[in-house]
């Protein structure tokens, strides 16, 4: 048997506080310090523990040479590294975590970004109940403790030192992003024309050309701007009320600009997997159309490769998608929303998407917003809500 050391890997020595009655009696803080390894791969589901033998051992084994069992043994523990291949951080030859290690590694990742990516999806989360429970187990005034925020601008000259700058004239452009304000509030009742959604999605996914950059090299062409030109970032959508449209899941095609349907729901399934992408999310469950922003990673490293920015310019592209799908709703008197708060991992299966070669950074959507808030809108303006009082 051949092993070597997974490719991508970050050891993180975390420090977790325990309560101990017995210290607390005998003068102390009542805390205790416990220290421990933990290895972060892209491997794994999640951080494992390992020992500071184990730590050492990985440090020694090479990420791309396949090493003989009984050369390693002959040098190392084999009691460390057995734990090691137990908990998927040292990989044999010709196993399935081999050939997804491979595809990692021919994707042509950031080390760091990798960790960063990986560590951070979430499967099964309710960020809802999650934050109750550390408001309740806060003591309930969670914004309370954490004391007055940072200002809300950082001021480098008084105020009689600035130079003052013209006006800006009003404009449509103007008027759109003041009536923008995310939506938490969409009315069920009614549902989302085809042309409405078509374009929407037009206007933030749709490519208005293809050109070849260079031989062999399309590029899409769309109406935001994408790092390279490469548009990594698809829209995946979860479709819920739509005339013309059954609700369930699609992609959808940029150059064609049609969707390619990938499962049909019915509506109760549709609001579970709804839920599950947004993480509990309730206000958001309700949205006509969900749109979750997939990327590709092995396009966009296909030229950035370990780049130590690519992964920052992807997440930049999302912004930029999210941007033009708020103002499109908007200028069609419809109402969208962005979300971090996403399970990832939930996500990719519903589509079946290969988390190793692409996955969801953010959900979006859009709909109509309905006539009555139930749930909170920033609206300081009162854009939407003309006679709302605080608190948003
Ligand atoms: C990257 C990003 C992540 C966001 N995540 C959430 C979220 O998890 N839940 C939520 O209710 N709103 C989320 N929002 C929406 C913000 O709360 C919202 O933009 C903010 O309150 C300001 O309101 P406005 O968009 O109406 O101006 C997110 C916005 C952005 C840009």
């Amino acid at each position: 048997m051949r092993v070597r050391r997974c490719t991508f890997l970050c050891l993180e020595p975390r420090e977790q506080l325990e309560f101990d009655l017995e210290l607390l009696t005998s003068g102390g803080s009542g805390l205790r310090e416990m220290l421990g390894w933990y290895a972060l791969s892209p491997n794994l589901a999640n951080a494992v523990e390992v020992s500071a033998n184990e730590v050492a051992v990985l440090g020694a084994l090479s990420p791309s040479q396949w090493r003989e069992w009984e050369d390693l043994i002959a040098i190392h523990s084999p009691e460390h590294l057995e734990a090691l291949v137990r908990k998927g951080l040292l990989i044999v030859e010709n196993s399935q975590q081999a050939a997804d290690d491979d595809k990692l590694r021919g994707t042509h990742w950031r080390a760091a970004s990798a960790i960063m990516h990986y560590a951070s999806r979430w499967r099964g989360i309710d960020a809802v109940e999650a934050l109750k429970q550390i408001n309740e187990t806060e003591g309930g005034d969670l914004l309370f403790k954490l004391g007055t925020p940072e200002p809300v601008v950082r001021e480098r000259a008084a105020p009689d030192a600035r130079q003052p700058l013209p006006a800006a004239p009003s404009s449509a452009l103007e008027e759109l992003f003041l009536r923008r304000v995310t939506c938490r509030n969409f009315d069920l009742s009614r549902s989302l024309t085809l042309e409405q959604f078509s374009t929407v999605l037009y206007r933030a996914w749709g490519a208005r050309t293809v050109h070849d950059y260079a031989p062999g090299v399309p590029l899409l062409k769309k109406g935001v701007p994408s790092a390279g030109g490469l548009h990594t970032t698809e829209a995946y959508l979860l479709v819920q009320r739509v005339d013309g449209v059954a609700p369930g899941l699609y992609h959808y095609h940029p150059i064609d600009h049609a969707l390619e349907s990938m499962r049909a729901l019915s509506a109760d399934e549709a609001a579970t997997l709804a839920r599950q992408f947004v993480a509990g999310q309730n206000y958001f469950v309700d949205a006509h159309a969900i749109v979750v922003a997939v990327s590709r990673f092995r396009r966009n490293f296909w030229k950035y490769r370990n780049h130590a920015k690519a992964y920052r310019a992807i997440t930049l592209d999302v912004g930029h998608l999210s941007q033009a799908q708020y103002l499109a709703a908007t200028e069609l008197g419809l109402a969208a929303f962005i979300t971090a708060a996403i399970n990832e991992v939930d996500i990719e299966l519903a589509f079946g998407l290969d988390p190793l070669e692409e996955g969801p950074l953010a959900v979006t959507g859009f709909g109509i917003r309905a006539a009555q808030r139930k749930e909170v809108e920033w609206d300081p303006l009162h854009a939407v809500w003309p006679d709302s009082t605080g608190p948003y």
